[in-house]
């Protein structure tokens, strides 16, 4: 047999194979772009059913979406619009550089692409299948792109006979995305598989255990310690949990390079390195570790699929993670604190249950006040153990226990105690209004029109008192007596403002009273007094633990105990 020159249909398969080996690449790559795309969500919907020719995925995201010009060079190998040259590769700020991608999937699936940018009236669509653009046409749609593929390896039939079955392929999906969601905080994230939700994650900007509780519950969130360390022009950042938090496998290990999620087994072993010692056999930590490095000292374009990285000085690179990792366990050893639940005021009724998720996802039966039953005996003896000790800084209350140093965040638990209130009083329907004595307009946009209009009840229920004031106003008269007399138009505004009726449909009232809760107006720096401290312990004491965060998934209180102390200055 003489070398011929494979046809080109053949070389674009071949190539594609390399990119898209599974299912998951598939997604793996169209929520790479999605992220380029920057967009504030991201929905992924899979459908299985692989090994039969059923299975789909789709992904929707609202990002910039594309140009109808670009269009022409969709499912083209080679195209992309986010490098240039090679020097691009120095400083890129994308997931995705090849142009390799799309072109992949489209040469051996069925794809319907439909985009629409902010500029444009009208979106357009394409399907590709087979390599082949086989529809185009104009359509109406949201801003932000779509994306559908089917037939997934109907075109490559030697890689469709390989593949796994659903569950280890939907299986792996949820860990990619779950390995992406860790690394974008600020995105809001959707998995929904064969219909049902898997997870939803929403924007947890600035707030990264906020994000780890919703993908791993807060148990495990409770037991991570920050990780903050830099050497030179390397950082090591993230969160790994405590030694006596472990699992069978370093699945729960993610890392990324830059944020970008990757694979890479030096800077896993670099952190089990650092757990030497602490944990059972095979047992591995949870750890989120993001490695930030200057481009030029690694490369991306390594590996087919782009989930690994390739470091020009890897032991200097994995010298600074474990050295990073190390000191952030000694510290968590010192003070691993066994924030509530595990600790000796935990209460009794309620040992087993997790800790409540943010706010965004809360439901009715998790925050309906239980009255009458008791968490915890609070007479005056038990009271008696806790001593008010004073303040560290202006945030933090401090009190003695007999075993126990209690850290307790004033604002966060503020904000839990009057959440329930809040939800007594709704919820009991005696919510007593405080009437002012000047009434004040609020200017209503449409938007806000809107979402007034979907929460008035609601509002009016908990003891707002609106009056209707011209057109585009509506006159504030009275505000609940539970609240403050400070600032209630801006908190009206703000909640009106901040609030979006998809998330008011999906939680029901209880995001509002979140949102109330945890506004900046109602947040009070001055110092309690020894009897108000008192009291503030008591009634953070009486909360049942899955109540002891703050609405939107912050902690309330750190504990440390006597044996903490003890291993602390080497007594034990
Ligand atoms: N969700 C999206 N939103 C906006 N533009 C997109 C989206 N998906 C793809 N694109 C556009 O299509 C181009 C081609 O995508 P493709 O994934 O094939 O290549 P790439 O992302 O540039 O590189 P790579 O092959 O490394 O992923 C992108 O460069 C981008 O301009
Ligand atoms: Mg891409």
């Amino acid at each position: 047999m003489g070398i011929k020159r494979l046809s080109a249909e053949t070389i674009k398969k071949i190539a594609a194979g390399e990119v898209i080996e599974c299912p998951t690449d598939i997604v793996k790559e169209l929520v790479e772009n999605a992220i380029d795309a920057k967009p504030s969500r991201i929905f992924i919907d899979i459908r299985g059913g692989f090994q039969r020719l059923e299975g789909s995925i789709r992904v929707v995201d609202d990002g910039v979406g594309i140009a109808g010009e670009d269009f022409n060079n969709l499912f083209e190998r080679h195209s992309t619009s986010k490098i240039v040259g090679l020097d691009d590769l120095l400083g890129l700020n994308t997931l995705g550089f090849r142009g390799e991608a799309l072109a992949s999937i489209g040469a051996v699936c069925r794809v319907e692409l439909a985009s629409r940018i902010d500029r444009s009236e009208m979106g357009n669509r394409v399907v590709c299948d087979n390599g082949k653009k086989v529809e185009f046409e104009p359509c109406a749609m949201p801003e932000g792109t779509i994306v559908n593929v089917k037939d997934i390896f109907k075109h490559l039939p030697a890689r469709l006979k390989f593949l796994k079955t659903d569950r280890v392929e939907l299986n792996k999906i949820t860990h990619l995305i779950t390995h992406i969601a860790l690394f974008y905080n600020s995105l809001s994230f959707e998995l929904v598989i064969n219909g049902a939700r898997s997870f939803y994650s929403p924007s947890s900007e600035g707030e990264p255990l906020v994000r780890i509780a919703d993908l791993f519950g807060y148990e495990i969130a409770d037991a991570m310690t920050e990780v903050i360390h830099r050497d030179g022009d390397v950082r090591v950042e993230g969160f790994i949990s405590a030694p006596d938090i472990t699992r069978g496998n370093s699945r729960n290990m993610y890392i990324a390079v830059n944020g970008r999620p990757v694979n890479d087994r030096e800077i896993i072993y670099a952190i089990l390195n650092a757990y030497k010692g602490l944990l059972p056999d095979r047992r591995y930590p949870t750890a989120v570790v993001n490695v930030i490095v200057p481009t030029d000292m690694y490369d991306v374009n390594v590996h087919p699929r782009k989930s690994e990285v390739r470091f020009r000085d890897v032991r200097r690179v994995t010298g600074i993670v474990y050295k990073g990792i190390s000191r952030a366990l000694s510290s968590a050893i010192k003070f691993r604190s066994a924030v509530l639940g595990a600790s000796s005021i935990s209460s009794p009724s309620s040992k087993s249950s997790t800790f409540r998720k943010s706010e965004t996802a809360l439901s009715r039966e998790d925050l309906t006040l239980k009255s009458g039953e008791s968490h915890i005996d609070v007479n005056g003896d038990s009271l008696r153990e806790y001593k008010y000790v004073g303040y560290i800084g202006k945030k933090y209350v401090i009190y003695s226990g007999r075993d126990d140093l209690y850290i307790v965040d004033q604002h966060a638990t503020a904000e839990r105690l009057l959440f329930n209130q809040l939800v007594s009083v709704y919820e009991s329907g005696s919510a007593k209004t405080q009437v002012l004595l000047i009434p004040k307009p609020i200017y209503l946009s449409p938007e806000r029109e809107q979402t007034l209009s979907f929460i008035r009840a609601d509002l009016e229920r908990l003891g707002y008192d609106f009056d209707e004031f011209g057109d585009k106003f509506i006159l504030l008269r009275g505000i609940p007596s539970l609240l403050p007399r400070h600032e209630e138009v801006l908190l009206l505004e703000d909640i009106l403002d901040g609030l979006d009726i998809d998330r008011i449909k999906e939680r029901g009232i209880y995001c509002v009273l979140a949102e109330i809760s945890c506004h900046k107006s109602l947040r009070s720096d001055r110092r309690l007094s020894p009897e108000e401290a008192d009291k503030f312990f008591n009634d953070l004491l009486v909360l049942p633990d899955d109540q002891r965060r703050c609405p939107h998934g912050r902690r309330l209180m750190m504990v440390i105990s006597e044996e903490e102390m003890d291993r602390y200055f080497g007594r034990r």
